[in-house]
């Protein structure tokens, strides 16, 4: 789908008048393209603590160009800036003394992470420098432009030095994802590794197939943001099993049967489709290894006139079924040990949304079960969730121009993103290297203004 106000801006007219009147300007985004490498370009690495010296190591690992010296006359795509040696808030000047004079010779969509300590984990003056961090990488991101994207990585104490551990293990599935294309619509998020037990990632054979050999459930698969999970899970190397309404029933066989996957046709609402699926898994697959809960509804209407039926059916395949499958997985063991269960939230959820009280509710919900489970899984099974923002689908077609106009460049970004930006981040989620990636709630949305 177009962007056809993104087309007027980037005409030699559109051009003038945007730059004249003062209006969003949004940069074309890059996405990732198979084949390519992770990274095109260099990364320049600063800062130091306790992950520092490990850094250029661990990039280098993952096929990225690492420098800790700016590079005379190369541009730069990524700064790393390794926060957790900061302890004190007289020390922070070292963001602003490594950051300033590199902003400027960044190339276009480039790529910054910030790495701290998380706060709760210390104390003193220490957590107050940690937490700090958050208000520099959240205001870099809304200021840094270009199509660029600014993230915080809370890394636990320790996690990158635990039995079998290093730190290409614990943060190397996080950096190639979070510095490259595949994070093009992520951005001003803060994320924690290893803070709920510190699970080891596992290595790859082929990191083009990081998925290889493994089976994922995506549920409503047959269109929109489903389709697209399929298609990069499938791409990873999964086998899909996709799962649709009977209704989607054919849409659904067209799409697996391209993917070579299998597919399950049923209402996740229905009282026995825990134990279908379940069953299913087993039998067909000896079991699962990603789980998506990406089936989702909405019928909107204001508190005030709200019916029954929209409120029930909204919690019920949005919130209900997703528990209810999850426990019935993992009750009967059929999520594979070192699996990963992924929930799809909605940046409804977090900052709330006029006539979405029934949906927003749900998805706040998607985020209360990741915050239930995260520290009761045992064999190195997590949970996460992604919250999407304004995602161009048959969905979002659908709302009024005007509404649907704001609703995309009310972000840092100034455009919507594609259903491919969900699916990219929830591949990372299942990516093998990712243990220590549990307990997370990481949006999608280009770093909306809605919200925290
Ligand atoms: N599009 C956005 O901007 C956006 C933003 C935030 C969150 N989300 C969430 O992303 C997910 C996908 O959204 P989308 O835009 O692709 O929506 P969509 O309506 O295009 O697709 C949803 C899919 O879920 C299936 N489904 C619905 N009820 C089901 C049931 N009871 N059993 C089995 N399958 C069922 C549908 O048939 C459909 O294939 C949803 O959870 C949605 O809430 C979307």
């Amino acid at each position: 789908m177009s962007d056809r106000y993104q087309e007027f801006a980037s005409s030699p007219v559109g051009k003038l008048l945007v730059k004249n009147l003062g209006l969003p300007r949004p940069t074309r985004l890059r996405r990732h393209r198979e084949g390519e490498p992770l990274v095109a370009g260099t990364v320049l690495v600063g800062g130091r603590g306790r992950l520092a010296d490990a850094l250029p190591g661990t990039l280098g690992d993952l096929g990225i160009e690492a420098v800790t010296e700016p590079p005379a006359d190369a541009r730069i795509k990524g700064l790393v800036f390794d926060a957790t040696g900061l302890t004190t808030s007289e020390q922070l000047g070292a963001l602003r003394d490594f950051f300033t004079p590199r902003l400027r010779s960044l190339e276009t969509n480039p790529r910054v992470v910030v790495l701290g300590t998380p706060p709760e984990q210390v104390t003193g003056a220490e957590r107050v420098a940690q937490r700090a961090l958050e208000g520099f990488t959240r205001s870099l991101g809304k200021e840094i432009g270009q199509g660029g994207t600014v993230q915080l990585v809370y890394v636990a104490p320790g996690a990158e030095q635990s039995v079998g551990s290093t730190l290409g293990s614990t943060l190397g599935s996080t950096l190639g994802f979070l510095l490259s294309p595949k994070a093009a619509y992520v951005s001003g998020q803060v994320v924690r590794l290893g803070t709920h037990g510190k699970a080891t990632g596992e290595a790859v054979a082929d990191p083009d197939r990081p998925l290889a050999g493994k089976v994922a459930l995506v549920t409503g698969a047959s269109r929109g943001i489903g389709e697209a999970i399929a298609r990069v899970l499938h791409r990873d190397g999964a086998r899909v099993v996709g799962l649709d309404v009977p209704q989607a029933a054919s849409e659904l066989q067209g799409v697996m049967a391209e993917l070579d996957g299998d597919w399950l046709v049923l209402d996740i609402t229905a009282a026995d489709a825990p134990q279908r699926i379940a069953h299913h898994l087993r039998e067909q697959h000896g079991g699962v290894d990603v789980v998506v809960h990406n089936a989702g509804i909405t019928r909107d209407k204001r508190l005030a006139n709200m019916g029954e039926d929209r409120w029930d059916s909204v919690i019920a395949v949005n919130l209900t079924a997703p528990e209810r499958i999850t426990r019935e997985l993992l009750d009967q063991g059929v999520v594979n040990a070192g699996g990963s269960i992924i929930g799809v939230a909605s940046i409804a959820g977090i900052a709330g949304n006029v006539g979405q009280t029934n949906y927003a509710t749900s998805k706040a919900g998607v985020i209360g079960l990741v915050d239930s489970l995260a520290d009761e899984l045992t064999d190195a099974i997590t949970i996460n969730a992604v919250a999407p923002g304004f995602i161009v689908t048959q969905m979002t077609a659908a709302v009024p121009f005007a509404t649907r106009e704001v609703g995309q460049r009310l972000n840092a970004m100034a455009q919507g993103g594609l259903p491919v930006d969900v699916a990219e981040t929830i591949a990372w989620f299942a990516h093998p290297g990712s243990r220590a990636v549990n307990g997370n709630v990481v949006r999608v949305c280009g770093q909306m203004m809605l919200g925290a």
